[in-house]
């Protein structure tokens, strides 16, 4: 276990620069998403995004990983890897999980986007998800520990019917991909680490409509998937611990106000 890094003014100006471009090409990438469109293309343009403006996809070549975005359909929990194979069809549900780097600085953000018509169940799903999320934020304050985070998140997505992924966490972000810490989606109330003004870390809850185990894909290594085939949703932010709360370095469309 390393230190958790607490990053200079300089590096949080480069964090909130890479961060605010990678919320910048998910939304890029939403336009592309409809029917009949592989997941390979909509890379393919993120990719493009990316580049024009300066900075490289962190996942290209990460351990291996080929392409410069993450879109994880329906019962793909994360890393489902863009192919051309996937085609979009009505009722589809998918994560686009993008991670720029940026004058060497790295910046984490993913939500989930909707094809055409989706099931009442789909619907409840994601917005559940992306109540995960905004509970888990809620949290950030200097001095509170990072387990509570996991707790809110676990405690509404139970309540609600839904199981959270433990199996992959949000981390520490910016120097590097993934810095210190781990932070559990499913952690108990008032258990890790203190935050403290400076940490800059993503929570990006996995909720599942079933059973909260995944199993990667025997062929490439990297595609997790529900154990029982069930939906799973997921949203991410990049976050950085003020002096009084929380920035939500991602987030560009105003939806966290900093506080
Ligand atoms: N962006 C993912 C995360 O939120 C990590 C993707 S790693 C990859 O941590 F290699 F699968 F791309
Ligand atoms: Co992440
Ligand atoms: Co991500």
């Amino acid at each position: 276990m390393g230190e958790i890094i607490i990053k200079t003014p300089e590096q949080i100006e480069g964090i909130r620069k890479s961060s605010k471009l990678a919320a910048k090409a998910l939304d890029f990438a939403g336009q592309f998403v409809s029917v009949g469109i592989s997941s390979e293309f909509i890379d393919s343009k993120i990719e493009e995004f990316i580049l024009a403006h300066g900075a490289i996809p962190a996942t290209k070549g990460y351990n291996g990983y080929p392409k410069a975005s993450c879109i994880s359909l329906n019962e793909v929990v994360c890393h489902g890897i863009p192919s051309e194979k996937i085609i979009l069809k009505n009722g589809d549900i998918l994560n686009i999980d993008i991670t720029t780097i940026l004058d060497g600085y790295f910046g984490d953000t993913s939500r989930m986007f909707t094809v055409g018509e989706i099931s009442p169940g789909a619907t409840k799903l994601i917005e559940a998800t992306k109540h995960c999320l905004k509970l888990g934020i809620e949290q950030v304050q200097p001095d509170n520990r990072f387990g509570n985070i996991g707790f809110v998140i676990n405690r509404f997505a139970r309540a609600n019917g839904l199981s959270v992924v433990y199996e992959f966490c949000g981390h520490g972000v910016g120097i590097k991909f993934h810095e210190e810490p781990q932070v559990d989606h499913t952690a108990r109330r008032n258990t890790g680490a203190k935050m403290k003004p400076g940490m800059i870390f993503t929570i990006e809850p996995m909720i599942n409509q079933g059973k909260p185990s995944t199993r990667l894909d025997k062929n490439d290594g990297w595609t997790a998937r529900t154990v029982d085939n069930r939906l799973s949703a997921q949203f991410e932010h990049t976050i950085l611990v003020t002096q009084t709360g929380y920035e939500v370095l991602t987030d560009v469309k105003g939806e966290f106000p900093i506080t």
